[in-house]
């Protein structure tokens, strides 16, 4: 399995903790920055995650800001992603099995390191389970 994974300059530290603990699942990381604390624009890697799962260069994509809400936004602005900020496991779960979501967002100044690796691996334990109706919603999504 390949992620893109991206943040701005508020939470490098936790995306970088982020790379490394999908690196010892195993789990290909492509780090889409950024790479230092030098203040910069969340729009720029939302946008780089979301390109990168909508062409299919990654399976899935990781991204997080201060509050989560400006790069899911980013990443949610780019036709075929479907990102879900949230700090509860029960809606990530959700988000994967019903709403077929392949970017998780959070907001690494709000969640501890313990919540995220909660988030994260529910996010890629959690499977797409379609049905005709879920198609649908999704299709109808896709096309906005
Ligand atoms: C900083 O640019 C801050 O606004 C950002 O990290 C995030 O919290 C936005 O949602």
């Amino acid at each position: 399995m390949r992620i893109a994974v991206g943040c701005d300059h508020i939470v490098t530290e936790i995306k970088n903790e982020v790379v490394k603990y999908l690196q010892k699942k195993g789990i290909e990381v492509i780090d889409c920055g950024t790479y230092d604390k030098e203040r910069t624009h969340y729009p720029i890697y939302g946008k780089r995650v979301g390109e990168k799962v909508a062409l299919k260069e990654a399976d899935l994509g990781i991204v997080l800001c201060g509050t989560g809400v400006g790069i899911t936004n980013a990443a949610n602005k780019i036709k075929g992603i479907r990102c879900v900020l949230t700090q509860d496991v029960s809606v990530v779960k959700y988000a994967r099995e019903v709403l077929n979501a392949n970017v998780l967002g959070f907001g690494g100044r709000v969640s501890g390191i313990g919540m995220i690796e909660d988030l994260i691996d529910t996010f890629l334990e959690t499977e797409y389970c379609p049905t005709e109706e879920r198609d649908v919603y999704i299709e109808k999504m896709d096309q906005l």
